[in-house]
């Protein structure tokens, strides 16, 4: 039996953002392989589709080998005995982000108890980033290309015609 150490980083990741990044490469100092799980919930309106947010993260993760991508849908303590994963790993800004974390992962371990939710702290860098303000300054043309990496950048500019200007 294998002891690798799986952890689960669940989310909507519409789209991935370098406070992103920073908590998967905090994870990979703890486990052994890192499961990005991108939400496909097709009644959650998302600016990017499911496959275009796995793409993206695709590229951005460069191929790095601990890292998966995939998409799940249905109760994530679910996909993540399925996987054989240990943890899921969220990460935290503010304490504004506290309660709905802290009520999300007593719910995770009510549903099952071997499933641990662990923390990350995202670098000060990145405590007022988030993919809903990103997107909000991409539509207007505010220049975000030091908060996502490059492929989603790539992307937004795509989507908003006025990033390009
Ligand atoms: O990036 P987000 O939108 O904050 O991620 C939220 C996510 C995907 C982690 C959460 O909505 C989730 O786990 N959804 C799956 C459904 C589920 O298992 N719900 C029970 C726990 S509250």
């Amino acid at each position: 039996m294998s002891n690798k150490k799986i952890a689960i980083y669940p989310g909507s990741f519409d789209p991935l953002t370098n406070g992103h990044v920073d908590v998967i490469e905090r994870a990979l100092e703890i486990f052994d392989e890192v499961i990005v799980a991108v939400l496909h919930n097709p009644s959650k309106k998302s600016l990017f589709s499911s496959a275009e947010r796995v793409e993206m993260i695709k590229q951005s993760m460069n191929g790095l080998t601990p890292v998966k991508v995939d998409t799940f849908d249905g109760l994530l303590v679910e996909y993540a005995r399925m996987k054989k994963a240990t943890a899921v790993i969220r990460g935290m800004r503010a304490i504004s982000d506290f309660e709905n974390e802290f009520q999300m992962a007593l719910m995770n371990r009510k549903l099952n108890k071997d499933i641990q939710s662990v923390f990350l702290m995202t670098g000060l860098r990145w405590i007022f980033t988030s993919s809903s303000i990103i997107k909000e300054a991409a539509q207007f043309g505010g220049d975000i290309s030091d908060m996502v990496p490059e492929p989603v950048h790539l992307k937004l500019m795509e989507k908003f015609p006025k990033l390009n200007s």
